[in-house]
């Protein structure tokens, strides 16, 4: 079962870039970075009171988030809950012939992802996350 959002996930073209916004303005508390070669990016995760932002930095313009920050110049990306078991929501949603573009957890800055595909989500790419320590 989800629990809560577990973060929004921005595209930002650094991370340097963002800092001044989400950091400084916001007043967010940077809690993790990393650099997700599976996902192409490099990652933050901020923390707004029980919930987070997530910003996401291209390592390459021809990957799916350097098309996205091409494409829009950056901003909303996706939409991420958290479950405490990421298999059971993984096969709820095969069992409902929702479209995956993960067929199995895999790593990702908040813990074990899955990401479901757009095209079954009204254009909205949404995650779960069972939070780990990975
Ligand atoms: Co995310």
């Amino acid at each position: 079962m989800l629990k809560r959002i577990h973060h929004v996930a921005i595209v930002v073209p650094t991370l340097e870039a963002a800092w001044p916004l989400w950091r400084d303005l916001l007043g967010l508390t940077v809690t993790r970075t990393a650099t997700l070669r599976n996902q192409g990016v490099r990652a933050a995760l901020l923390k707004a009171g029980q919930d987070e932002i997530e910003l996401l930095e291209p390592l390459e313009p021809a990957n799916s988030v350097g098309r996205f920050l091409a494409r829009t110049g950056g901003g909303l990306h996706h939409i991420c809950f958290e479950t405490s078991d990421i298999e059971a929501e993984i096969a709820q949603a095969r069992a409902r012939g929702v479209a995956l573009i993960d067929q199995a957890p895999r790593a990702g800055l908040a813990g074990m992802v899955c990401f479901l595909h757009p095209k079954a989500t009204h254009g909205v790419l949404i995650e779960y996350a069972e939070p780990r320590e990975i």
